[in-house]
């Protein structure tokens, strides 16, 4: 059940499509708050996408759990959206639930953001700062779910699809930009 991370170099990278392991019963992942370090071995689309969707341990931007309408500025084409922060990530948020003017993410902050599309989770974006990971771009996992867990755009990608617009951010972290 502990969630294990893989260590030397038993996982070969480059399968970035794959996700079809643990297909099974992935909502009843560990608290995010309790997750692993990479320290000595690197995170797989599979772990990150189970941290992804714990049922429980977030914090919502703003501290609210309704959607927002899609911004302007986004690069996500959904017409609607929730971010949440696990633990780790959530010790960067002021009292009113947006990211610090100052905030640095401490490795392990994950944010998950739920794309909507007509009322229907269409997948998740995430980041994960994960420093040392040879995946990371501008230190930062980065990786698009789909609902069911399997992999849309893979960590080993290490962000090419979105540091350019993220670039500007806090800590590479947008929302306050698009909702401040
Ligand atoms: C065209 C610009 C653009 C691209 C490309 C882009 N993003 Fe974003 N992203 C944004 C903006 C703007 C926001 C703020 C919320 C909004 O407006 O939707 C955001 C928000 C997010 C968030 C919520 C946390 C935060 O505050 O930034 C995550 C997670 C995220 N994006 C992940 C990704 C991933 C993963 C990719 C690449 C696969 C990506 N983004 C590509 C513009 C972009």
């Amino acid at each position: 059940m502990a969630l294990s991370v893989v260590l030397g170099t038993a996982c070969g990278g480059g399968e970035g499509g794959g996700g079809e392991r643990d297909g099974g019963d992935l909502i009843s992942g560990p608290d995010p708050g309790s997750q692993p370090t990479t320290s000595g071995g690197e995170l797989t689309d599979a772990q990150v996408s189970m941290l992804s969707r714990a049922p429980s341990g977030w914090t919502y931007y703003r501290n609210r759990r309704d959607t927002l309408s899609r911004s302007s500025g986004s690069g996500h084409s959904e017409s609607h959206l929730r971010t949440r922060y696990n633990e780790v990530a959530a010790a960067q948020l002021g009292a009113d639930g947006k990211v610090r003017g100052n905030a640095v993410f401490a490795d392990s902050s994950l944010i998950v953001k739920e794309l909507i599309a007509e009322g229907t989770l269409n997948r998740y974006a995430i980041m994960m700062k994960m420093r040392a990971s040879d995946n990371a771009g501008d230190g930062w996992l980065w990786a698009y779910y789909r609902p069911d867990g399997s992999t849309l755009i893979s960590i080993t990608s290490r962000g090419a699809a979105c540091t350019g617009c993220h670039s500007t951010g806090i800590d590479y972290t947008r929302m306050n930009d698009s909702y401040p």
